[in-house]
């Protein structure tokens, strides 16, 4: 994920900027850049990859006395990581750097572009820095072209801009991406998008609101709301403690990364929904040419996403799709045959028993695709084609924002393969998009909702065991929540399929079976509901989630109504996952980095 930095006074600009962008690396990125203003004059360098290039690139540059500056790690999403795509983007004397997305971009550029302007970039970022200086030409002051500016920008944002006329003056705006700006006694002055940065190098520290922009000077911070009033700042003191401000104030980094879902996803979704279709710039139509099957392979919580694919494949695309357990595939001597496309799903890419599955299908010279999170990673490098997930470097051992946008991931490709196999009616495939655009508001965490399972949590921190149960693609959410549970609480926890109960693990029903009953009201809910009854008649303790009060139910997570069951899939996931959080935490296990658990399993 791109971060942001910013840099007034005297000190060495271009350290601070480097050790600022150094504190962001662990968000991900794929290009950096800086700019340093000093006495009317911009030096600017960019470069792709690590940070390791930009320093070996700036290793010669000096910056004494005052200056100004703005750094940047790029995470691509509107063009490659190219170093022209990378920030800060270049007017004819000003600079811009920016996370977010600018929605009306295109429309910018066209104007711009009309009005003889010559785009350097294919990102949506350079448009700031054009927009900013066409308003330059007809405004007052160079605040007042920026104030412009901002207010021709649609989305989401958080930016600082230099331009040369004014040397001692870094414009800052921001609007539903972070940005804090921190000062000191010394007359300086920093920006970053997140905390970490400013550790150390100033104690009181301002987070602007959404809607907030204004000015820095070596005297002046200007903060003016989205209405134009000018605001005081309100000054709060900055942790001084890196590993909890990378937390951004959250417990856990699993805690963090359920509330991050939202964002990720968005960013999962982003450049690949159309008004009637979804596209993957990074696969070539032709992958799937003369393909009849689909083989997905993955271990843990992936493994759970590529099952949930099974069910989507196979409703909208009406492609035969299986999946298996890697560690099982190996050594099975599987039948691969060259009509099936293999898929293997990996937050890390680097899972030692799914990465050799891989190889096997490479050598039985199967097309292959991996749905990764981390690009460079050993599967990446090695798959025909790859959709990386774009979830941001997780951190928490139990997978949760990976999870969440595998499986927006395969929503997605479901729905590709549903045209490309016209299996889906044009209407329903629109019908389908618009329920995806609906996903990042559906997972944002409500207060009232987290609270509720908090206090739940106390009930179930004994007993002997707990059945997640489910029907359809709620039976492999059954198996992400128990997966959850068991792995941070260290409580036995199964996932099961709800019509399986009656099969055998009903003779464990009493009331320290704890049974959570996953009850979409828009899939199978009357199926899954006699289930549910058939294990509270024999006294099973039962906490149903579901959007429909059920009154057998002995404790009841209610969710939002939806109107599909994928929307009422992710309202769930949620629950599931703050539902095993609140148990680890209250039981004091290690939430993140849970007993006997490595992040990335790269032995067999
Ligand atoms: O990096 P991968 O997705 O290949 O990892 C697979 C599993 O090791 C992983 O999902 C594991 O199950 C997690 N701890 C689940 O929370």
């Amino acid at each position: 994920m791109c971060g942001i930095v910013g840099y007034l006074g005297d000190k060495n600009s271009k350290e601070i900027l480097l050790s600022g962008l150094k504190e962001l690396e662990y968000r991900g990125y794929d290009s950096a850049g800086i700019a340093v203003l000093q006495n009317g004059k911009v030096d600017s360098f960019k470069a792709i990859g690590k940070l390791v290039n930009l320093e070996e690139k700036t290793k010669d540059y000096i910056t004494e006395d005052f200056s100004i500056g703005i750094g940047h790690t790029r995470w691509a999403t509107h063009g490659k990581p190219t170093e022209l795509n990378a920030h800060p983007h270049i007017g004819d004397e000003s600079y811009v750097v920016h996370n977010g997305i600018i929605e009306n971009y295109a429309e910018l550029k066209k104007q711009l572009i009309a009005d003889g302007v010559t785009f350097l970039s294919q990102t949506d970022t350079e448009v700031i820095v054009h927009q900013f200086e066409k308003n330059l030409k007809i405004s007052d002051s160079a605040f007042e072209a920026f104030r412009k500016t901002i207010s021709e920008l649609k989305g989401a944002y958080a930016t600082l801009l230099v331009t040369k006329g004014e040397s001692k003056t870094i414009f800052f705006a921001k609007n539903g991406s972070p940005m804090l700006v921190g000062v000191n006694d010394d007359n300086e002055k920093y920006f970053a998008s997140s905390d970490t940065p400013l550790i150390g190098q100033c104690s009181d520290v301002n987070y602007f609101e959404d809607g907030d922009y204004g000015y820095v000077t070596p005297t002046e911070l200007a903060i003016f709301t989205k209405d134009d009033v000018k605001k005081e700042a309100i000054f709060t003191k900055l942790s001084t403690n890196k590993l909890s401000a990378q937390k951004d104030g959250f417990r856990f980094f699993m805690e963090k990364e359920i509330y991050e879902q939202s964002s990720v996803i968005a960013d999962t979704l982003l450049g690949r929904l159309y008004d009637d279709e979804i596209l993957f710039d990074e696969l070539d139509d032709s992958l799937f040419d003369g393909i009849n099957e689909i083989k997905l392979c993955a271990c843990g919580t992936s493994y759970h996403s590529a099952l949930t694919a099974t069910y989507l494949f196979e409703r909208y695309a009406k492609i035969k799709t299986s999946v298996e357990v890697a560690s099982e595939f190996r050594y099975r001597q599987p039948i691969m045959s060259k009509d099936t496309l293999f898929v293997v799903i990996s937050q890390s890419g680097e899972t030692a028993d799914t990465l050799e599955t891989l190889k096997m299908a490479k050598a039985a010279g199967l097309k292959t695709l991996v749905i990764c999170n981390v690009d460079n990673s050993s599967m990446v490098r090695l798959a025909d084609a790859c959709i990386l997930t774009r979830a941001g470097v997780e951190k928490g051992v139990a997978s949760t924002k990976a999870f969440a946008t595998q499986v927006t991931v395969f929503w997605m490709m479901a729905l590709y393969l549903a045209k490309r196999n016209n299996s889906l009616s044009s209407q329903e495939i629109v019908k389908q998009i618009n329920l995806l655009r609906e996903v990042p508001s559906i997972v944002k965490v409500e207060d009232e909702m987290h609270e509720r399972i908090k206090r739940l949590s106390k009930r179930y921190l004994h007993g002997h065991g707990f059945f997640f149960i489910g029907r359809d693609v709620f039976y492999p959410l059954a198996l992400e929540g128990a997966l959850k549970l068991k792995e941070i609480s260290y409580l036995h926890a199964e996932g099961y399929p709800s019509g399986e109960m009656k099969h055998g693990p009903i003779a464990l029903a009493d009331p320290e079976l704890f049974t959570i009953a996953l009850l979409p009201q828009h899939l199978l809910y009357e199926k899954a509901k006699s289930n549910v009854e058939e294990l509270s008649a024999r006294d099973s303790t039962i906490c149903a989630i579901s959007s429909l009060a059920f009154d057998k139910a002995d404790d009841f997570i209610p969710i939002n109504e939806c109107t599909d069951y994928m929307l009422e899939f992710f309202e769930m996931m949620i629950v599931v996952q703050i539902f095993s959080l609140e148990i680890s935490a209250r039981l004091g296990n290690d939430v993140d980095m849970p007993r006997n658990l490595a992040k990335s399993v790269t032995v067999e």
